[in-house]
């Protein structure tokens, strides 16, 4: 853009974050805040309010997700209700997405500069059940050695995902997960789906976050949904129902950082069950120190792992423009590319042709 050429560098850093943003959320299917994102990168070239806001944070990489950040700040200003001309065009407040949404989310900002300036030193906490879709395959493939898994978590947020097999998965003539689930995903998959006819069974559950939200409040709930981009109905619906699954079985998600928490649960050896160690988007806001320190202690535990007390890391993180699912296991020391999928879960592309052996 020729107006960019000429900015001051941080400035400059600023507007590309911004258009990265735009359209990074044009691709992923949320055409209303590609326009509000053209509309703050406007108002950011004015010297407007945006500008005043965001430009402390202009330098901040882009793993940061400064814009994400800010878009459910504003989100979430709308869904408490202290915005109606906003929610007027925001679908997730029962409005709809019309020309005028730009010059609302900006006048929105000025009415309401320092609880944005205030929330935007919260992280990003996108709480996506679709990633269970992806997560699935990796918790069967572990099941079929016949241990009851002890399933630890990393970044867990609300510890949603922690519910995995509390959901409802069909494919085919395949199914797995209690019938009666809130939250069901019907032909989540991208062609042939891995076999769900496998008895899993979760032997504990457990998360940590540096910032975990509970659920079953309606403070944490609201939050949730400010994560969850407002012209996405569908997202917004599977979230709601995921809520509703942790209400009714809460879990532990405990507060600390990644590294010291993985640290204590692995200290202990757990025979008879098998330990997996799980994350979805997450490693990218641990610091350069942390995720060494956190391979060394995965590396570390695999060292110790045995038949009667294996290990295994799953994850689902960024690979290019698409997210990678892969597994390793202990003692074997093996690692298999599970699927590919968007970046919130479905369509999965299931990837593995043969089953994984701990
Ligand atoms: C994008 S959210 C993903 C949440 C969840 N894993 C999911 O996929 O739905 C990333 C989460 O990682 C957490 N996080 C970031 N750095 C962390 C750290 N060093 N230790 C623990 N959690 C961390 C954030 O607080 C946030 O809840």
């Amino acid at each position: 853009m020729s107006r960019v050429r000429h900015d001051p560098p941080g400035l400059r850093a600023l507007l590309d974050t911004i258009e990265t943003q735009r359209s990074g959320c044009e691709m992923a299917g949320s055409p209303l805040y590609a326009d509000v994102l053209d509309a703050v990168a406007s108002d950011v070239v004015a010297g407007g309010t945006c500008a005043r806001v965001l430009a402390p944070l202009a330098d901040a990489p882009f793993g940061d997700a400064v814009l994400l950040r800010f878009l459910a700040a504003v989100h979430l200003l709308v869904l408490e209700g202290a915005e109606p001309d906003l929610a007027s065009q925001y679908p997730s407040a029962g409005g709809q997405h019309g020309p005028a949404v730009g010059s609302l989310f900006v006048a929105a900002v000025a009415r309401h500069e320092d609880r944005v300036v205030g929330l935007l030193d919260l992280g990003v906490q996108t709480n996506e059940v679709g990633r269970s879709v992806a997560l699935l395959g990796g918790y069967l493939e572990l099941a079929r050695a016949g241990l009851p898994l002890r399933v630890l978590e990393v970044g867990a947020s609300a510890g949603l995902n922690l519910g995995f097999d509390r959901f409802r998965y069909e494919a085919g003539d395949q199914a797995f997960g209690p019938a009666e689930s809130r939250l069901r995903f019907v032909e989540p998959w991208l062609g042939a789906a891995p076999d769900l006819d496998v008895d899993l069974v979760v032997a504990s559950r457990r998360g940590c976050d540096l910032d975990p939200i509970d659920p079953t409040t309606p403070a944490g709930r609201l939050r949730l949904r400010a994560y969850v981009w407002p012209d996405q109905p569908p997202r917004r619906a599977r979230l709601d129902a995921a809520i509703a699954v942790a209400c009714e079985h809460p879990v532990a998600v405990d507060r600390a950082d990644a590294v010291s928490w993985l640290d204590a649960q692995l200290a202990e050896p757990s025979p008879g069950a098998l330990t997996v160690v799980v994350h979805s988007i997450v490693f990218q806001y641990l610091p350069p120190d942390d995720r060494r320190a956190f391979l060394a202690l995965l590396d570390d535990a695999g060292a110790r792992a045995s038949h009667d007390a294996p290990l295994a890391w799953l994850r689902m993180e960024p690979g290019g423009d698409r997210a990678e699912t892969r597994l390793t296991t202990w003692p074997r020391g093996a690692t298999e590319l599970l699927a590919t999928s968007a970046f919130h879960g479905p369509p999965v592309a299931w990837q593995l042709a043969r089953p994984v052996s701990a």
